[in-house]
Formats: structure tokens, sequence, C-alpha cells
């Protein structure tokens, strides 16, 4: 069976999550149900980044150790997942055992190697994005992502002859086109390394919430020299059963995060002789009116109360549909109503129940046989054919939104199908015949996309299993016998008023 190892960022539990958070998990969750449906062995990890001086800080405001703080986060993290259907296979935390030797065994073979070495810090670093800046990196004074002003440090720390890499990691990054997509991204990241490298602090004394140094307890390690192994730590590294998925196939991150998961993770794996990932797939920002979500503003979207007012389904279609994969978007509850009202309740919703409620109440809920097909019957035939396909190799090329628009495509035309066969006119058979079996293929292809309806399709189907065990491929041809009893449909999806 091939494998496929698909993680997201693991997000900093300082505060509740929020709209950008639920926006990669359900991108990266799009894509490994895509991948379960082509038979690949799927691990899918997820999870949170807990140490650090942005946590410490936060906890002692909130009047808690870090650790009472991050396990009360945490809940919410989860909870997020399982409201949108996150089908991970392992939740990963910093602060775990497991997570914590895999880390440690990593500074100490860097150490070993001869690439670590004590020396003394002094610059910038922004507490929010825990990141060292120069000077001429800032934007007006001010951390060019956060907007705030980067503190002084000055300390004593081990530095990461990262400096070394600079010309192999030019190399990997010229050599594997898709390590770094989309290409601006590597374009970005290529210009940088045209600059010297410099070697990376990377532990710290200044507070105690992290993992200690394996041969200098008076030090933490930095907490991206922490946070990066995770995608290590979650397949077992360095047990054997770590090569069953190592190397990763996608790191699914932010446009905020490219630098480390690619210039200094990539430097990491290539000092510990760990290959690097295939892929570090870089998504958009969603955005308020144009505008980075801010605490400030008061404009940070809780993605809880969204599913708990319109479900899942119509939040994952939303954010998938509306957001080119890659760039950035906008997100409004109006156009989320839009969405949902004219496309999956209008179009896809629509189709599914006029065509299940037609055979439910005039074919006594059996399946029609169909005769000899005529050229709309025809068409509609390899139009499902030709949607599995085409939807297919833009899922395998990673565009989402592509993918769906043209599994769309598919139920519009479905609809006009319908329409233009007017069953309700006598000759039905084909048209119901092949609705049905329509409805079973567009179940399958919507699945990665909804999966919470389109079990439900299958489900008024009467079919055996469930639509996550299917086979993508299988959606291009029939599999609704005719004789088959179907269950009373449902409407699919609700309506919300402008
Ligand atoms: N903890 C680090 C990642 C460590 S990975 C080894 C971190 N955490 S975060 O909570 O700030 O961000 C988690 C992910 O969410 C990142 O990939 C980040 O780019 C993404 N997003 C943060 N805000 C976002 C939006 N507004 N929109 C989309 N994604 C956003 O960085």
């Amino acid at each position: 069976m091939p494998k496929f190892f698909i993680t997201t960022a693991i997000d900093y539990p300082s505060s509740r999550p929020h709209l950008g958070h639920a926006y990669e998990k359900i991108c990266a969750d799009v894509i490994a149900r895509y991948k379960r449906l082509n038979g690949f062995d799927v691990h899918f990890s997820t999870g949170t980044d807990e140490h650090g001086m942005k946590i410490q800080r936060c906890a002692a405001k909130a009047g808690k150790t870090p650790r009472q703080f991050v396990d009360g986060m945490v809940v919410h993290f989860k909870e997020l997942c399982r409201e949108l259907n996150i089908s991970y296979d392992d939740f990963i935390r910093t602060t775990e055992p497991r997570h914590i030797k895999v880390a440690q065994e990593i500074f100490r073979r860097i150490h070993e190697k001869g690439e670590i070495y004590k020396s003394q810090y002094e610059g910038l670093y922004c507490v929010e994005c825990e990141t060292y800046y120069l000077r001429k990196d800032l934007k007006d004074d001010k951390c060019p992502v956060h907007g705030k002003e980067p503190e002084m440090v000055r300390e004593e720390s081990y530095f990461f002859r990262m400096g070394k890499y600079q010309q192999k990691l030019i190399e990997h990054i010229k050599k594997n086109p898709d390590f770094i997509r989309p290409e601006s991204k590597r374009n970005e990241i290529l210009s940088r390394l045209k600059e010297p490298l410099k070697d990376l602090s990377v532990t710290r004394t200044s507070f105690d919430w992290g993992i200690k140094v394996p041969m200098d307890g008076k030090h933490i390690q930095y907490v991206w020299m922490d946070a990066l192994i995770n995608y290590l730590s979650t397949v077992g590294w360095p047990g054997p059963e770590s090569r069953k998925f190592w190397p990763a196939d996608v790191h699914l991150i932010g446009k905020d995060i490219v630098w480390h998961h690619t210039v200094i993770w990539g430097s990491i794996l290539m000092s510990a002789g760990v290959e690097l990932p295939r892929t570090v797939f870089v998504h958009g920002f969603v955005n308020i009116k144009g505008e980075k979500m801010s605490k400030s503003t008061g404009t940070v979207v809780d993605p809880l109360r969204l599913v708990a007012k319109y479900s899942a389904d119509p939040l994952r279609y939303f954010l998938i549909s509306e957001i080119p994969f890659g760039e950035d978007g906008d997100f409004s509850e109006d156009s989320l109503v839009t969405r949902n009202n004219s496309e999956l309740a209008d179009i896809l919703g629509n189709l599914v129940n006029r065509v299940l409620t037609f055979v439910y109440n005039k074919c006594d809920r059996k399946v029609p046989e169909p005769s000899d097909y005529d050229s709309l019957d025809e068409k509609l035939v390899h139009n499902m054919k030709s949607c599995t396909d085409e939807a297919g190799k833009l899922m395998d090329n990673l565009q989402l939104q592509e993918a769906l628009d043209r599994i769309m495509m598919l139920a519009k035309s479905g609809n006009e199908y319908f329409q233009t066969k007017e069953p309700w006119k006598g000759e039905s058979a084909n048209c119901l015949y092949l609705g049905a079996n329509l409805i079973r293929s567009l179940a399958i292809l919507m699945e990665p996309f909804i999966p919470g309806s389109a079990e439900k399709m299958w489900q008024f189907l009467n079919l055996p299993g469930s639509v996550h065990r299917q086979k993508w491929e299988s959606a291009g041809g029939p599999g609704v016998k005719p004789g088959h009893t179907i269950k009373k449909p449902e409407p699919l999806f609700r309506k919300f008023k402008d």
C-alpha cells in the first residue's frame, strides 16, 4: 500500500483557536481524505506547540502554571477538530514525553556532530512569533508579522551552525522544485538565501518553560528547535516504524512560517542526517475585509461559533471554494451564507432531493432498470468519468479549489440533465437510474470536502459501508444497481437568511 504523510503546523495554544487554525486543518483534512479514497495508507498529524516564552507569559497572566494553562487550552483545539470532522491520525502535544525524547535526541545528534557551540546571544526577539530579528528586517522598528516592538535579549546561548548549510539548502531547493510550493514562496526563500545565512541561537536561559538541553540543564531548547521536531515524533522516529511514513509528503503551513519550515527545519534535518520532507506547501491567510484578523481590532473569528451556527460542512465548503489554495482570501458570514444557499443547497441539495424523492415516491423506492441511452444520457455518463479523472488530477496537484469547482460543475450539469429529461412527463427510467448513480459518484467525490453530508447521501442511497471507505476511481462509473431500494431522503442542507 502506498503511504502518505501530511502534517499541519502545530498551533500555539496561547489563546483559543481562530479561523486561521481551522482553515489549515480543513485543507489538510481534505487532502488526507482524498488520499485515503485513493488507497493510500495515510498518517495525518496535527497538534499544539506548548512551550516557549509566549505560553509562559500567557499562563502567568491567567494566574496559572504553564501546564495548567495549556491543558485547559488544548481542550478547545481538540474540540475544534472534532466539530470540524478533522480526520487526524495523531494529535501531538510538545509537552508529551514521547516528543521530548525525540527533540532531545535531535539536539544530541547535532551536538555530537560538532554543529552546536556555546556563545553569547545579543539581539532582538519577537515573543509573539518566537523569532529572532535583525534590525534591518523590522518594519518601522517593529516585527513585520505582529507589528510589535521586539525585545532586546542578551544571554548565554548554544548556537547551531546553520550558516554551514546555506549552499546545500540552495541546491536542494533548486533541485527539488516541489520542496517549496507555490513557486512564489520558493522564490522568496531563494532570494532571502542570497544574504549570508547566520548561525541560529537554539537555547534559552532566561525562562524555563521548555525542553531541557540534554547536555546542559541550565538551558532549554529554543521553541522552534522543539516544535519542528514534532513531525518526527509523531511517526516514532528514530524507531524503525518511522521509516514507513518519513519523509513527510506535505507539511502544510501558513505564509508567516515558511523560513522556519524550509531553512531552519531543512538545515536541522541535514545536520541530523535525516531526509527532508518532500513538499512544504504554503497556504494563504484568511483575512477579514482584506485585513489580518487581530485581537486589538476585535476581528478574530471563532470557528467554533461558526460551526455551532452553520454546521461543519458549509464552513468547510466555503473556505475551500472561496480561497484559492496558496493565496489569501476573505471570510465573511454573508458570503458563507450565499455560497451555502446558492451552491450547496440549490445545486447539490436540490439534485439529491429531486432525484431521490422521485425514486422514493414514484418508483416504489426502487432504482429503475435503464434501457438504451440517448445522447443526453451518454453525455452524463461521460461527464461522470471525466469529472472523476480531472478532479483527481487537480487534487493530485493540490489544486483543491479547482477540483471542488469541477465537481460542483458535475452536480450542476446533473440538475440541467434532470430538468431537460423531464422524468415527470413519463419516460423516466434512464434519468432516475443515472440520477441515482450520479448522486453516488458525487457522494464519493465530495467526501473529502463535506464528509458529513457525503455520508448522508450515501445513507439515503442505502448503499453498504461508508462513503469514506470507497475508491475515488469508482466514482467514474455506476455503482447503484437497477432494483436497488433507497431510503427516504431528507433535506441535505439548510438555507440561512442573508
Ligand atoms: N506554533 C507555530 C507553528 C509551529 S509548527 C512546527 C505557529 N503557531 S500559530 O498558532 O501561530 O499558527 C499555526 C498555523 O496557523 C500556522 O501555519 C499559521 O500560518 C496559520 N495561521 C495563523 N493565522 C492564520 C490566518 N489568519 N489564516 C490562515 N492561517 C493562519 O506558528
